[in-house]
This record gives C-alpha cells, sequence and structure tokens, in this order.
C-alpha cells in the first residue's frame, strides 16, 4: 500500500492517524504564532491590543499559546472567562461581549477584574451599575454601537445591520453617555462594533471604523473622555482557494491607522478566525463508498456533530485524501454518519478515488470546529492535538462514553421521588 506523507507543522499526519483513532482535530502551533506576529507586526506603532475571540477555538492550550504572546482575550461567557484565567490569561487583558450576560456572570466578570464590558443594551447598563455598586467596584464600560453595516457575509454571521440583535443605535449610545450621574459606578468609556464574521472587503470595515471615529469626535467635543475604540473581529481567510480573497492584514491595518489618527486611546481588535482557522485540519477516515442511482457518497467517520460550518452555514472546506495513491478522479458527495441530510461536507467533490480506511483531511477547520461540536447522535467529543515544529501533544483527549452522559439520570430517580 502507498503510503503518502503529508507533513502539517513538522508532523505526518498518516504515522499520527496511525496512532490514534480518526476523527480528530490537528492544529499548528507555528501557524498560530505567525498569525500572532503578522497581526502584532501590523499593529507596531499603535496604541492596540488584541483581545482574541475565544470562541473561535476555546481549547485551553491554544488560549494559552495566546497568553504567552501577549494576547488577551473578548469572552461571551462565565465559561469562556474561566477558560482564559486559566490559561495565563489576565483579567486586565479581558473584554466581556454579548447580549445576554446574567447577573452572575456581571458578578464573576467584576469580581475576576475583567477589563471592560461591551454593553449592548440600557438594561444590560444598569444592571452594572447595581452590580458594580454593590460590589464596591468600578465597572469599565464600552458601548456595542450597531452601525447598521452591511458586513457583506452570511447572513447567519452578520451581526451589524440594523436588523440584528447586537448592539445599539448612535442615537441611544448618545443618551447613554449623558447618564454619568445614574450611573455612579460605571465609567462609560469606550465604543465597541464588531458587524460580523468571514469579512472578505475592507469597505464595511472602514465604514463601520468610520462610523465610531466620527461619534468619538463628537463625545469628545462634548467633554467625554474615551479611553477604548474596539473594533471587534471579523477578519476573513481563505475557505476556498481561488476563490476567497481575503483582506491583506496590511491594508486592514492601514485602514485603522487613518481612521483613528486622531484617537488619542487605546484600540482593541478582537479577531478569532482570522488567528486560528486555517492553522487547524479535521482528520477523518472514509468509513465505505456507498453508490446511488446518480451520486457516489463517501461516507467519513466525521460528522456534523465534530465540524458543524457545513450544515449550519453551507460553509466550503476543501477536503483532501491523503492516500497518496495514483487514482482516477471521481465525484463524491462527501458524508458524515448522523442520520441528518445536512450532514454533508461536500457535495460533488471531484478527487482521487477512496476506499475503506483511507485519510482524509478536512482543511482550516480551527476556527469554529472544535468549539462548536456537540455529541449529536451520542457521539463523543473529538480529540484535539496540537502540533509543533515535529512534536505533538493531544490537548483534548476522546471523551469517553461514561464522560458523555456524566450529569445524566436514570429515569426512576425522579418516578421515585
Ligand atoms: N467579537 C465579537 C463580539 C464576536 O461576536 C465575534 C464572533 C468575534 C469578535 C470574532 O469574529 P471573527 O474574527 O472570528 O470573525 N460560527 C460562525 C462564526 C460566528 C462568529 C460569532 N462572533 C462560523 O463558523 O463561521
Amino acid at each position: 500500500m502507498t503510503v503518502s506523507h503529508h507533513f502539517f507543522d513538522g508532523v505526518d499526519l498518516q504515522a499520527l492517524a496511525a496512532q490514534m483513532p480518526t476523527p480528530f482535530y490537528a492544529y499548528s502551533a507555528s501557524a498560530i504564532r505567525q498569525r500572532i506576529a503578522a497581526l502584532q507586526d501590523t499593529l507596531e506603532g499603535l496604541d492596540a491590543r488584541i483581545c482574541y475571540a475565544v470562541k473561535a477555538n476555546s481549547n485551553t492550550a491554544v488560549l494559552q499559546l495566546m497568553a504567552r504572546h501577549g494576547v488577551g482575550a473578548d469572552i461571551v461567557s462565565a465559561g469562556e472567562l474561566r477558560r482564559s484565567l486559566r490559561a495565563g490569561i489576565e483579567a486586565s487583558r479581558i473584554v466581556f461581549s454579548g447580549v445576554g450576560k446574567t447577573e452572575a456572570e456581571i458578578v464573576e466578570a467584576l469580581q475576576a477584574g475583567v477589563w471592560k464590558f461591551n454593553v449592548e443594551s440600557r438594561d444590560e447598563l444598569f444592571l452594572l451599575q447595581q452590580v458594580a455598586g454593590r460590589l464596591g467596584v468600578t465597572a469599565h464600560a464600552a458601548v456595542r454601537i450597531n452601525p447598521d453595516v452591511d458586513a457583506g457575509t452570511h447572513e447567519k454571521i452578520s451581526t451589524g445591520k440594523q436588523e440584528n440583535k447586537f448592539g445599539v443605535s448612535i442615537e441611544e449610545a448618545r443618551e447613554w453617555f449623558s447618564l454619568r450621574e445614574a450611573l455612579p459606578d460605571v465609567r462609560l468609556n469606550g465604543l465597541h462594533a464588531h458587524i460580523g464574521s468571514q469579512i472578505l472587503s475592507l469597505e464595511p470595515f472602514r465604514r463601520a471604523m468610520q462610523c465610531m471615529a466620527d461619534f468619538a469626535r463628537e463625545l469628545a467635543a462634548a467633554g467625554h473622555r474615551l479611553r477604548t475604540i474596539d473594533v471587534g473581529g471579523g477578519l476573513g481567510v481563505t475557505y476556498r482557494t481561488g476563490h476567497d480573497r481575503p483582506i491583506a492584514v496590511e491594508s486592514y491595518g492601514a485602514v485603522l491607522k487613518e481612521v483613528f489618527t486622531d484617537f488619542p486611546g487605546t484600540l482593541i481588535l478582537e479577531p478569532g478566525r482570522w488567528l486560528v482557522a486555517e492553522a487547524g485540519v479535521l482528520l477523518t477516515r472514509a468509513i465505505r463508498v456507498k453508490a446511488a442511482a446518480n451520486r457516489t457518497f463517501l461516507v467519513v467517520d466525521a460528522a456534523m456533530n465534530d465540524l458543524l460550518r457545513p450544515a449550519m452555514y453551507e460553509a466550503w472546506h476543501e477536503i483532501v485524501p491523503l492516500h497518496g495513491k495514483q487514482m482516477r478522479e471521481v465525484r463524491y458527495d462527501v458524508v458524515g454518519p448522523v442520520c441528518e441530510s445536512s450532514d454533508t461536507f461536500g457535495v460533488d467533490r471531484l478527487m482521487p478515488e477512496c476506499e475503506a480506511g483511507d485519510l482524509l483531511m478536512i482543511t482550516n477547520a480551527g476556527a469554529y470546529g472544535a468549539s462548536m461540536s456537540s455529541t449529536y447522535n451520542s457521539r463523543p467529543l473529538t480529540p484535539e492535538v496540537l502540533l509543533d515544529r515535529g512534536r505533538h501533544a493531544v490537548i483534548r483527549r476522546r471523551q469517553t462514553f461514561e464522560e458523555m452522559i456524566a450529569g445524566e439520570c436514570m429515569a426512576e430517580a425522579w418516578e421515585t421521588a
């Protein structure tokens, strides 16, 4: 049998998959470090901080990598707060976003001493005041603006339009800044906007930034001192070779510099996908080939519970057989074992013929892959491996059946209660 040697961060994926049952995720630490460095280089000369959007890939080892390179965190839950702190990200580098922060989460974040709350509603603003007052601490807050900009991305990951649930209008934000008296324990001293994800054009970014810069000038003229402007995340990556054309990070940096040239405070960036997507692959093996009337299904052992993006957003991920055999090319619908038609990784994909047992790699799966996985169809959570210049470490082992059902109780417990 011919075995190809596909190296990822110096690790032979065939050899790795011979040691570890599929499916599993593999991430390149070097690729993540390169992205961090590239973004940091771009921001050179600016007073700017990177707060990695933890939701993109929340594995503790990935967060540790961020911490070690001076990257902070953008969190949206107490769970993400705990993960970030545990990974060594200082609370003073953590910003807390999200429309549904609960009182308990606000308490926990204030006690931890997070840097900033990105506040999305009036109700949340007053809750923040109430909790901060009760705890005797000062909360630093930014208002999340909804700049009503169309990010030109998939509607399910677009967040900056008026009809989306995120942020408030400039009119409402203006009003919030006049509430100082009613908010003695909240320092409302920042602006925030995040208009969507997988954005491939600079224009929507420029418009959202311009909107914040104009508003910041207006506020400064009215005597409000802003300390931070958070431009959110959203930088897109290449999923489909020759099809997606991502923004060069240098151009993004140039727009930041141009738009915020007269802003005296700190800029915050919340990239998620851009830092980790291309650093990850999902390895899977073919279970069988199933021929039907007008198509051929390649059934693999990974499924939508492991990588939800194709099912949820019709997202494209390249699927690359690693068997290295010289085979004719055939068209496959690559599907998982889950009982849903949407459990499909690719339709009508032309690729070298495969047979049961062949290894395949689903690329650019480092962001919103493992972090969105579930145990649907009672499939235990998939392992994650970190690769680093020829070495590898399992950073999450496969969930066991017992772990998967831990916490469930037998019916008798309540039937007899
Ligand atoms: N900041 C906030 C407030 C966010 O809501 C998000 C992502 C980010 C930053 C990071 O955005 P990024 O740089 O990763 O584009 N599950 C979807 C993506 C959902 C993004 C949600 N918010 C996907 O798989 O495409």
